[in-house]
């Protein structure tokens, strides 16, 4: 079995909308500081980009949790695995890499929510809405994509691919040895 990749979003279009995104949380928290929390790993690119247009006193934190390890599907359970430092008073920007079903994030922002930041926002690079399971919508959304599953630009399988810098659908050849 052969994977085949197959661009997605290009890294131009992604260099344009995280432009974007960061001209709008500029915009957004005028003259205050924000602190980007990246969920590792998969956010960790994006979360370098978006941080170098945002015009604000920026500082960066990360936080990991349990992921689909080399499975493509959600286990449906998540487990804190690093945590951040304090987030009280902060306005905290929340960077995934995409927002599938919705349980990393739910999780994340309930934590989160328990130690009184200012403001807690979410900013997704990706958006598979047709997969939601929990009531979660991120307030800042670089692309809306269709249930297919997707690597590059800080996504992996099984760990592989998060260094390209376009984002590919990934399709299994199984028709090829
Ligand atoms: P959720 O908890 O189902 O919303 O899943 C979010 C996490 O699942 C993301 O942080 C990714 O790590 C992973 N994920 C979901 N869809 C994809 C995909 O298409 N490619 C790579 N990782 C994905
Ligand atoms: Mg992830």
């Amino acid at each position: 079995m052969v994977d085949k990749l197959r661009v997605l979003i290009t890294r131009q279009q992604i260099a344009a909308k995280v432009a974007e995104l960061g001209a709008r949380i500029t915009a957004d928290f005028p003259g205050e500081p924000v602190l980007l929390i990246g969920v590792l790993k998969g956010a960790a690119v994006f979360l370098a980009d978006l941080a170098r247009q945002i015009q604000l006193d920026v500082s960066f934190d990360f936080i990991a949790v349990s992921s689909y390890g080399n499975a493509k599907q959600q286990s449906g359970e998540v487990r804190l695995v690093k945590d951040v430092d304090s987030v009280e008073g902060k306005n905290i920007i929340l960077v995934e890499d995409i927002l599938d079903t919705g349980l990393t994030l739910t999780y994340i922002r309930n934590l989160l929510q328990a130690h009184r930041p200012k403001a807690l926002k979410i900013a997704a690079l990706l958006d598979k809405a047709s997969r939601r399971t929990e009531p979660v919508c991120a307030d800042y959304v670089g692309f809306q994509i269709p249930d297919e599953f997707v690597v590059g630009y800080g996504l992996d399988f099984a760990e592989h691919y998060r260094n390209l810098p376009d984002i590919c659908v990934l399709e299994s050849d199984s028709s090829t040895a």
